[in-house]
């Protein structure tokens, strides 16, 4: 029973859409697990480029039942947004199904967030601005609205209501904030919900039979184990469990069923966001790799911040997780630099340390303790097979695997689905 985890090693962004869309075309199911519209995968396939934020990226293979699980937030706009969207391009996404357990991202969700953040001031997270944070804090206040709730209409109204008297009640200590509507979000809600109702149904029994007839499932993680809620650099994170075992809870798959999971990580490093990044470039190596590599989120279009890979770190989130492989992404991105640094330890007040410190006001003072490895200064963009990269990018997939612990089964040369170097079998084990 070949269930594969893809799971975020780092800030996010690794590529996570890329390596999903190449293994969803020989998958039979394909789950997102957790998060919501915070995530923007990106998948360039011979359908043209698409930025997934909700929907999975297995949507491009027809055979794959796509699947929301209980554990997402559904901000039910942008889903019909995404869908429609998808639809004008051809991509037919009548393989979608949204479990009823998962939660909405309501419209207070956002102006809450919005709220918070900037009185936050300096100590803002820097969050993608799409009411996460508070969809998740009603969840757990066990407040929040299912979205199977949308077929009851009379309950929903209700619930509605006592929500946005809720947050009004806060709203009103607000300066110039104005009030919620309760009624406008009934009606707008309730309207999508004609749209959306056919793809929301109880989805649990159709994941535990493709579980137990082996079928092929992939679970797309979306963040990133650093941002995950228990493992990452707290606060600065995003309000989810982001790791394998995150997956498996959102997705309500049974851990003994898990085969494989694979760690996707970028050959450098990059956040979007607030907290604390040892290895930041804030120079010009740092402002050029940014430029070439056209780090902007693909969410929010905000510039992502750049540093050197961060072995420390890639180790703790492959432990974390149990990467039994990874997926090292955008490696081509190198391709011009005459020496690349990683980093394999850090110091803090003169003491060499090889783990970041838990206690995340000290993450400030960890300075990155660098090893410099000799770039290729040629295009590896075309090169499908380990054995004719350059001896120097040889050498860098190398030093990266010891670091992380675990073999770079998938190397991305470029963004298409074609440029990557394959050197394992996907799929892994069969039990
Ligand atoms: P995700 O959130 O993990 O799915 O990653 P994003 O889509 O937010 O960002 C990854 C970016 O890198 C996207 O623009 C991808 O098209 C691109 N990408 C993925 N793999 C590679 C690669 O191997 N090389 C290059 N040059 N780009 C890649
Ligand atoms: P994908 O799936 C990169 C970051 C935000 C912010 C923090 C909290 O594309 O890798 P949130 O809106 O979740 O409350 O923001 O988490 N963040 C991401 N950074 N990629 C993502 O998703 C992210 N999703 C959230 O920038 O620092
Ligand atoms: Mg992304």
């Amino acid at each position: 029973m070949p269930v594969v985890a893809v799971v975020g090693g780092q800030w996010g962004d690794e590529g996570k859409g890329k390596v999903i869309d190449l293994l969803a075309g020989t998958a039979d199911m394909v789950i997102r697990a957790h998060g919501g519209d915070n995530a923007g995968h990106t998948v360039i396939n011979p359908l043209g480029e698409f930025v997934l934020h909700l929907v999975p990226a297995g949507i491009f293979n027809p055979a794959a039942t796509c699947i929301i699980a209980p554990g997402v937030v559904v901000n039910p706009v942008s889903l019909l947004k995404e869908m429609d969207a998808l639809e004008a391009r051809g991509v037919a996404t009548t393989g979608l199904q949204v479990s009823d357990r998962a939660h909405m991202v309501m419209p207070y969700h956002l102006v809450l967030e919005r709220v918070q953040e900037s009185l936050r001031g300096k100590g803002a997270i820097g969050t993608t601005g799409r009411g996460i944070g508070p969809a998740y804090v009603d969840k757990a206040a066990r407040v929040g609205i299912q979205i199977g709730e949308l077929l009851d209409p009379d309950s929903f109204k209700r619930r509605v209501h006592v929500a946005a008297e809720s947050a009004n009640r806060f709203l009103r200590s607000v300066e110039h904030e104005p009030e919620i509507d309760g009624d406008q979000i009934v009606r707008e809600y309730l309207q999508i919900a004609e749209r959306l109702g056919p793809y929301v149904a109880d989805v649990s029994g159709r994941v535990a039979d493709a579980v137990d007839r082996n079928a092929r499932i992939l679970l797309e993680g979306a963040q990133a184990t650093l941002l995950d809620i228990d493992h990452g650099t707290y606060p600065y994170v995003t309000s989810s469990a982001c790791t394998v075992a995150g997956l498996l809870q959102g997705a309500g798959i049974p851990p003994r069923a898990l085969t494989r999971s694979i760690g996707i990580y970028k050959a450098y490093t990059t956040r979007v966001g607030s907290g604390a990044m040892p290895s930041e470039l804030r120079d010009e190596t740092g402002a050029y790799l940014r430029e070439h590599a056209h780090e902007f989120g693909a969410t929010t279009g905000r510039a992502r911040r750049v540093g050197w890979f961060d072995g420390v770190l890639a180790r703790y989130t492959a432990r974390v997780n149990g990467f039994d492989q990874i997926a090292l992404t955008r490696l081509d991105i190198l391709d011009e630099m005459d020496s690349i640094n990683v980093c394999v330890g850090y110091e803090v007040h003169g003491q060499r340390v090889d783990r970041l410190p838990s206690n995340h006001a000290m993450h400030d003072e960890c300075q990155p303790v660098l090893e410099e490895l000799p770039g290729w200064r040629e295009s590896i963009c075309d090169i499908a097979d380990f054995a004719e990269l350059p001896d120097e990018a040889a050498r860098y997939v190398r030093r990266i695997e010891q670091l992380v612990g675990a073999p770079a089964d998938i190397i991305g040369v470029g963004p298409a689905r074609t440029q990557t170097i394959h050197r394992g079998d996907l799929w892994g084990r069969p039990d």
